[in-house]
């Protein structure tokens, strides 16, 4: 029997007066009501360590959202003997019974579930309800349903035979347990990094971001309910350290599912590298590890598409998608126009506590890492004869975490601030004579050791086709008149090369074929 075909998951508007907003709202009111104590997960079985942390609402330092139990090198150690445990009958579980809990719990989301999701990820995230909804709604259920077609595509890959000989292809699970590391930017990335692997049969240990533990451990929830048998996703915060230290050094690591920073990812590497006499085999390592996402305008360009896209693509999220738009080149010609209308449209930004105010287009950054660090960025933007602040550079955490939106003009386009992450909302311009497009376009390509999103717009043929060409290498996803954000599940596999990770598109068959360990069988008759 086959895995029903996948759709991706209409996104609801919460407009007022419609059924969804009315539910949205009594469920943030609940959950607002309720601290969480929250244990680790491991073979099923709560642990509770008493070292405890806090996650606190990123719009509201007053909300603390709950209180979570950090993992210690004993507690890992559990983990990896539960995932060892769980292994054999889940890797023994036919494909599509596998297949079915992720089916079951994409349904639950669409279904029940949405309102707590969302909800809580508008808490932890400070998203707004559109945000939370493409998140913790459409792009998990999405990653589910997608996934089980694409795990049953590459199951159904088989080699040719000949009268006398049957060849055949097994798809086995990794030997050993996976590695899922996940950001605070998605709930969507936290549930997809654990459960792709999970899908091909793997057993996997999970260390969710400290900071949205909260949003993350009713993902957990879910899966739970529909039916994922223990120990299969085990669930161990902590610090990277405490967690990440045992899990590499133990010889049945198999593989590592990551997304987060440059710095993290490579000092995981290095310590994979080191350790590899220990292990069985040489682990999978497939990562995500940032952008400084550009925008690259044309003189034939729509100059108010372009505005908008810049808007949008910077600031959605408070800038805290790795996809973010970040810096961006527009040529002078189009420049008053281009200007004009995005600072109106930044000045038209409603900042504030998105749970609480619907109306409001940005919340809070994460915590006080990311204020500090976007704020540091920005006080040096005031400092840098080569910057001027158009709109924005105002950084308030009197209350919760806010930055305001920032553009800020640029002369030199290796300015700091073109070519470092920041993971905030701050959009950097470079405004370039016309005459000197090749120039441009070689330094966008040059700029950032980073390759993950960027967007071309022009209306001209021949020059979508030029700036595609030279642009080739910047960016895994490559937006033609359109932000370079919103990657959707099945319709964008997303990923990039260069610093950025290694390219495994999340949601894709080509993420899924790195869990499996395919073994070739010649059978002669
Ligand atoms: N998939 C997200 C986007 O495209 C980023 O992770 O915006």
């Amino acid at each position: 029997f086959r895995i029903p075909a996948p759709f991706n998951e209409p996104v609801l508007s919460y407009a007022p007066g419609t059924a969804e907003r009315r539910a949205l709202k009594a469920r943030i009111g609940e959950l607002s009501r309720e601290e969480l104590e929250i244990p680790l997960v491991i073979g099923g079985k709560e642990v509770r360590t008493g070292k405890l942390a806090d996650v606190r609402a990123p719009h509201r330092h007053a909300h603390r959202l709950a209180r979570f139990h950090q993992a210690g090198e004993a507690e890992v150690n559990a983990a990896i003997a539960a995932a060892r445990e769980a292994r054999p009958a889940w890797a023994a579980m036919p494909y599509q019974a596998r297949a079915a809990i992720f089916l079951k719990a994409a349904d639950l989301l669409a279904g029940g579930w949405r309102p707590t999701l969302n909800g809580a990820t508008m808490l932890n995230q400070s998203k707004t309800p559109y945000q939370a909804e493409i998140d913790s709604c459409c792009e998990i259920a999405d990653f589910w349903r997608f996934n089980a077609a694409f795990g049953e595509q590459i199951l159904a890959e088989q080699p040719i035979s000949s009268p006398g000989v049957w060849n055949r292809v097994e798809y086995r699970p990794l030997e050993g347990f996976v590695f899922a590391v996940t950001p605070f930017n998605f709930t969507s990335i936290a549930a997809n990094l654990p459960t792709a692997p999970a899908l091909m049969g793997n057993t996997v240990v999970w260390k969710p971001a400290s900071s949205t533990v909260y949003s993350n451990w009713f993902v957990l929830k879910l899966l739970e309910a529909a039916g994922l048998p223990p120990g299969v996703i085990n669930f161990v915060p902590g610090s990277g350290r405490a967690v990440g230290d045992p899990v590499l050094a133990s010889p049945e690591f198999a593989g590592i599912h990551f997304t987060g920073s440059t710095a993290v990812f490579q000092g995981m590497w290095r310590t994979i590298a080191g350790n590899l006499p220990r292990y069985k085999g040489y682990p999978r390592i497939v990562g995500e590890t940032g952008g400084k996402d550009f925008i690259f305008g044309h003189a034939s360009a729509d100059p108010d598409a372009l505005a908008t896209a810049l808007c949008r693509g910077a600031f959605e999220a408070q800038g805290q998608k790795c996809s973010a738009a970040s810096r961006a080149y527009v040529p002078e010609s189009l420049w008053p126009r281009v200007k004009e209308k995005l600072l109106a449209q930044v000045a038209s930004i409603k900042m504030g506590d998105p749970a609480e105010d619907f109306s409001v287009f940005m919340g809070a950054v994460i915590d006080r890492g990311a204020f500090d660090s976007i704020k540091s960025y920005v006080e040096f933007a005031k400092s840098s004869p080569e910057a001027k602040i158009l709109a924005g550079g105002e950084c308030d955490d009197s209350v919760g975490y806010f930055v305001s939106p920032t553009v800020v003009q640029v002369t030199n386009p290796r300015h700091k601030l073109m070519e470092e992450e920041i993971f905030g909302p701050v959009l950097t311009i470079y405004v370039y004579p016309d005459a000197k497009l090749d120039e441009t376009v070689a330094l966008c390509d040059a700029t950032s050791p980073y390759a993950l999103t960027g967007a071309i717009f022009a209306q001209d043929r021949a020059v979508v086709e030029q700036l595609g060409e030279k642009l080739r290498d910047a960016a895994g996803n490559f937006y033609v008149n359109d932000k370079p954000t919103g990657a959707v599940v099945g319709q964008q596999p997303f990923g990039g090369a260069r610093a950025s990770g290694t390219n495994d598109k999340a949601g894709s068959m080509w993420n899924l074929i790195r869990w499996v360990s395919p073994r070739t069988i010649k059978e002669n008759f």
